[in-house]
């Protein structure tokens, strides 16, 4: 599980693989973007990562902890927003799986009902949320003290360190899909949660929450 690896403590820190062939999303997302993405992107934050901790204080702790405790902190702002974006993209790979989408696992349904009103609701509210995410940034399903939520955060901003469990993530950096989609962030949105959203995933963290 993404959780599990983010969470071990293993510096340096190794760049997870893709749990899935770097074609398997095409067409929602192509190979070439997922190339780049991780290959490139993830890959440069574990990088940078590694170079910042190395014989600190934080040399040996687990990505997530890192993450908490340089979060809000000015004087290690470059180790947080690396870090965070680490442990950022190791979740929305698993967040997304070939042929995902459709509904998600009965205890979901019902916590989605009870929170939004009904899946269609959800799934409206979900893609406001990304496609209006001003610049950088992340849109997420949390649970947020057994209530589910969608939140935004900008950049590298994640819900962890506000308390919140992260369920899912969409990531709507341009990075994420400028050489698919080029300006079109709402299509690409929309065909990611209705094709790829990994929902065995989110009821997974749910259960662990
Ligand atoms: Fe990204």
């Amino acid at each position: 599980m993404a959780t599990l690896a983010t969470r071990s403590i293993a510096t340096p820190f190794p760049l997870p693989p893709l749990p899935y062939p770097e074609d398997a999303l095409a067409p929602v997302i192509s190979a070439k973007t997922l190339s780049f993405h991780h290959g490139k992107h993830h890959k440069a934050y574990v990088t940078k990562v590694n170079e910042l901790v190395a014989g600190t204080e934080f040399e040996g702790q687990s990505l997530e902890r890192i993450v908490l405790a340089t979060s809000g902190r000015t004087d290690h702002a470059e180790l947080f927003h690396n870090a965070a974006q680490a442990w950022n993209h190791a979740f929305y790979w698993l967040s997304l799986k070939p042929k995902g989408g459709g509904k998600p696992p009965a205890a979901l349904v019902a916590a989605i009902d009870a929170a939004f009103g009904g899946f269609d609701a959800f799934k409206k509210e979900f893609a406001d949320a990304a496609v209006k995410q001003f610049g950088s940034g992340w849109a997420w399903l949390v649970s947020d003290g057994g209530t589910l939520k969608i939140v935004n955060t900008t950049n590298a901003e994640m819900p962890l360190t506000k308390g919140q469990t992260p369920l899912l993530t969409i990531d709507v950096w341009e990075h994420a899909y400028y050489l698919d989609y080029q300006n079109r962030r709402p299509e690409h949105v929309q065909a990611v949660i209705d094709k790829l959203l990994n929902w065995e995933f989110a009821a997974g963290n749910l259960a662990r929450a």
